[in-house]
């Protein structure tokens, strides 16, 4: 039998040699992203307050010296190209010289922005979340580990953070960014501030520091909430009148409110401990109206194209890799909401590829 790759034409070949090397080498782009973060590029551009030249950019770099030039052009360029900066031609005393100026994305990348996804790029692309991924396969020829990080650590990814606050700290920092984003574009959305009106106590299950439950006090400024999360996530945080934190564990007990949050929580967890975690907030619903409020991707309902399916693929195989978690579709959710016993539910795209989820008794 002729080998597969003898029928291709010549052209075919090479854009699937092309097309091979392009992933094998993805990971460069995510490690120049990274070290970008770790030199502050982003920062020392925006500071300078307009385009930036490489040796104006070398100078001011902490650290790296003038022979380093040409490497930090060559870190440059891939940034360039993958749409992180932009290249802006200045003309200095008749000889044009390449400047460097921010884009929208590298605007999301400044250290002290609100909205930073710098936390995030740290998080995902240390070496204790990237090692894992070297043993996928073995993990799935094998049925004794929980996870891809639980084959690799010895331990459950929460078990491992108790013991490791650099990973809770940076886990605090990313997921509260996010939680900053999400409420700006919740709270901006008449729909979904409907979705917490006449609720007078919530309960944000596996909250972190607090950043999403401090943002929704804000606006529903009579409502009560409680941060319910591991004891090294809610440890010594400052409370406020209305706003309190329990150390606690989900899967034991949840204290009783209107309504109870779940952001970014189930997709960490597989079906059989999503249906756990969901029937302890069956029974922490308080009276008549009470609900469930769940924000996560529903998989197959968001319409963002290539680019966000891409997004849902990686962020899913993140998941299986960490935690054996996972991204769901509506018939997945579906199945979850009816195991653990809820009535009906009521699904609202609202946040790019998330949605916000009400889960009714
Ligand atoms: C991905 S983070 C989401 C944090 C926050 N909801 C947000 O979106 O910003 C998941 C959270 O679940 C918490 N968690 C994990 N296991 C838990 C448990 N058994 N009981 C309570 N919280 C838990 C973690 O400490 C972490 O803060």
């Amino acid at each position: 039998m002729a080998l597969a790759n003898e029928e291709l034409s010549t052209k075919q070949l090479l854009e699937a040699q092309a097309h091979i090397w392009n992933h094998i080498f993805n990971f460069i782009n995510s490690m120049s992203l990274k070290c970008a973060i770790e030199l502050g590029i982003p920062d020392i551009i925006y500071k300078h307050g307009k385009p930036m030249t490489l040796s104006e950019l070398v100078d001011a770099l902490p650290n790296i010296s003038k022979t380093k030039s040409q490497h930090v052009h060559r870190l440059m360029r891939i940034l360039l190209h993958s749409n992180f900066f932009v290249k802006v031609n200045i003309s200095n005393d008749d000889e044009e010289e390449e400047h460097y100026w921010l884009t929208p994305a590298s605007r999301f990348l400044l250290k002290d922005a609100p909205l930073t996804v710098a936390p995030t790029v740290q998080l995902v692309l240390d070496p204790l979340l990237t090692k894992p991924c070297h043993y996928l396969s073995e993990w799935l020829a094998n049925d004794h580990y929980q996870s891809t990080f639980e084959m690799t650590h010895g331990m459950l990814f929460w078990e491992y953070a108790k013991h490791e606050p650099r990973l809770i700290s940076l886990m605090n920092e990313a997921t509260g960014s996010d939680s900053r984003l999400v409420t700006r574009v919740l709270l901006e959305n008449h729909k979904i501030t409907q979705v917490f009106k006449g609720i007078e106590s919530l309960v944000d299950v596996g909250g972190g520091n607090g950043t999403m439950a401090k943002a929704v006090v804000d606006a529903f400024p009579s409502m009560k909430c409680i941060v319910l999360d591991l004891p090294q996530a809610v440890a010594g945080l400052q409370e406020t009148n209305n706003l309190t934190y329990v150390e606690g564990d989900m899967f034991q007990s949840i204290p009783p409110a209107d309504g109870i949050l779940l952001k970014w929580v189930l997709h960490d967890w597989d079906d059989e401990h999503c249906v756990k975690i969901l029937k302890k907030c069956k029974e922490a619903i308080l009276g008549k109206g009470g609900k469930v409020i769940i924000i996560d991707m529903v998989v197959d309902i968001y319409e963002g194209g290539d680019k966000a399916v891409e997004n849902q693929l990686l962020i899913d195989m993140m998941l299986m890799t960490l935690l054996n978690g996972k991204e769901r579709s509506e018939k997945e959710w579906a199945k979850l909401f009816l195991d653990a016993g809820f009535s009906s539910y009521k699904i609202t795209p609202a946040i790019g590829l998330r949605s916000v989820i009400e889960l009714y008794p």
